[in-house]
């Protein structure tokens, strides 16, 4: 394998040969994964004391789009008329706490009146957006998933729906009617054309997004952010006349993103402020203009590296909104995030061990920072850049599926101040993603119930070869018992699922852990680990 300077900015060459030593000669030692009195190359220290506000669980969310086979063939299945009860099965499996839809792009060409009332009599459509990508990218859409399926879909998995009206080639007559289809009672017009639909109950929908990316020339429907600002807020008004208790996301942008123009953010809080709830951070590692395939070890660096720059990305957009004096009243909606490099990742995923690790980085950035981020979206759940990925040979989850599955399962709600200190790499520039130098090998976050009698902390190994051992102190509580310990690993950081091989990258339940306040634990090299701690406040 190629060296490269992930290793030369380390430490003098005789304390990196004892390192080299240790690791690779004394297997006895690292064998052992745990103990108290032993020395170590890492450590982690956590401090229960103090929690910090609570996290929004909707950091967790998800969003699905009329997009190849994201739908159709992913989750509902247009000759059984149904949704597709595994994928729903594993759908639910990660307590999605919000599922986005119908778009992305798609949103702002999509009239919700064409899926709605008897399946058999809804028209088909061009898939006005990614049509234009070709047939496989959008194909036409028969409507047979509407507002009503969307509903049931996110019935069935327990997530809160949150939905994306048309501002691209819609009105505001239109989006306040939807409002009211999905949220009016029955004696209204359109809560009354539901009933008769079969649904008499009003969903309760809260989160309605205006728009997406209308800063991006490919949007229909894109414009400046003055006139943006203003008929957003023709939007808002007219929609809560239906229904005040709703909540709005307006389109926002990261200075510096593809084509976000100078000062997007300022403008649209300038003008519609008071209307804006959420405001919308797109971000896609590296941009998919670029349209390359990483790979390798540099580029393994580069991308475990990268949440580091979403962690600054998320600052430099919260800037804006302290900026506009918004700090406290508008939070942020992370409602699309993912690594994207090609088009062609939206009809076939194929993530690696090392795109979870990544992940498992966002995450474990968001549950640093969540009381401004108070929604998160991965983009997208199923096959387009999907964790679940389905076809004719059946069904296979990417890597990140179980980071999801890890972090959705096992988080606390409350953030706990975690402290580092293991050598650092550096990483090159890779497309749009920047070089970073001082990044640790163990990223880590925590979190703990209100109680403190339980204590999650996630930690990613990210370097490439290394085990690192690393000394766990753990104050403001005490450990009692056994810990719970679950390994994300495979044999490579390269290393994926696939139709053929569907288990090479899988979650693994290791061996409870004797827990303490103090310990010492082995992470091995490119591994993502929770431990799960149960404890007695001190
Ligand atoms: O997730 C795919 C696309 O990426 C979405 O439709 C759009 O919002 C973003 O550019």
């Amino acid at each position: 394998m190629k060296r490269s300077r992930h290793q030369q900015s380390f430490l003098p060459a005789f304390v990196r040969l004892s390192v080299f030593a240790l690791i690779f000669l004394a297997p006895a030692v690292f064998l052992c994964r745990c103990g108290s009195g032993q020395s170590a190359a890492a450590r982690i220290a956590i401090d229960v004391s103090g929690p910090g506000a609570a996290i929004d669980q909707r950091i967790y969310g998800h969003f699905i789009e009329h997009l190849d086979g994201a739908i159709y063939g992913g989750i509902w299945d247009l000759s059984a008329e149904r949704l597709i009860p595994e994928t729903v099965d594993l759908i639910r499996a990660l307590q999605p706490p919000l599922m986005r839809w119908p778009g992305g792009c798609f949103s702002d060409t999509y009239h919700w009146e064409d899926g709605i009332g008897p399946r058999s009599l809804r028209p088909t459509r061009p898939n006005i957006y990614w049509g234009t990508f070709g047939s496989n990218y959008g194909p036409d859409d028969s409507n047979h998933f509407g507002t009503d399926e969307f509903m049931s879909f996110a019935e069935a998995i327990s997530a809160s729906p949150y939905v994306n009206v048309n501002f691209g080639s819609g009105t505001k007559e239109e989006a306040a009617r939807w409002v009211e289809y999905v949220n009016g009672e029955t004696g209204t017009l359109q809560g009354g054309l539901r009933l008769r639909n079969g649904h008499p109950s009003p969903y309760g929908v809260k989160l309605w997004g205006i728009g997406n990316e209308i800063f991006g020339a490919w949007e229909t429907g894109h414009q400046d952010a003055a006139p943006y600002a203003d008929r957003f807020l023709e939007f808002a008004r007219e929609m809560k006349a239906v229904d005040p208790e709703i909540e709005l996301v307006a389109v926002g942008c990261l200075p510096g993103y593809l084509t976000c123009p100078e000062g997007w953010n300022r403008t649209v809080l300038d003008r519609a402020g008071a209307e804006i709830d959420y405001l919308s951070l797109h971000i896609y590692l590296p941009e998919v203009v670029h349209s390359i395939n990483p790979q390798g070890r540099d580029d393994y660096y580069t991308i475990v590296a990268s949440p580091r720059e979403i962690e600054t990305d998320i600052g430099t957009f919260f800037q804006d909104i302290r900026d506009a004096g918004r700090e406290g009243k508008t939070f942020i909606a992370l409602d699309e995030w993912n690594l994207w490099w090609q088009y062609e990742q939206l009809l076939h995923s194929n993530f690696t061990l090392r795109d979870a690790l990544f992940a498992a980085g966002v995450l474990n950035v968001l549950q640093r920072k969540s009381p401004p981020v108070r929604m998160a979206n991965y983009a997208q759940i199923v096959n387009v850049l999907g964790l679940i990925n389905t076809g004719d040979e059946g069904v296979f989850l990417s890597p990140m599926y179980y980071v999801f599955q890890l972090y959705s399962n096992y988080s606390q709600p409350l953030p706990v101040p975690v402290q580092v200190e293991s050598e650092t790499f550096s990483s090159r520039p890779l497309a749009s993603i920047k070089a970073q130098s001082g990044v640790p090998y163990l990223d880590v976050s925590a979190t703990v119930n209100a109680g403190k009698n339980r204590l999650a902390v996630f930690v990613t190994n990210r370097h490439d070869f290394s085990s690192l051992r690393t000394r766990l102190e753990i104050k403001g509580v005490r450990p009692e018992g056994p810990a719970d310990v679950y390994e994300l690993n495979a044999p490579t950081f390269e290393s994926g699922n696939t139709f053929a091989e569907p288990e090479t990258v899988k979650l693994r339940k290791l061996p409870a852990l004797k827990s303490g306040s103090s310990l010492v634990y082995t992470f091995p090299a490119h591994s993502l680990t929770a431990l799960l701690f149960t404890t007695r406040p001190d």
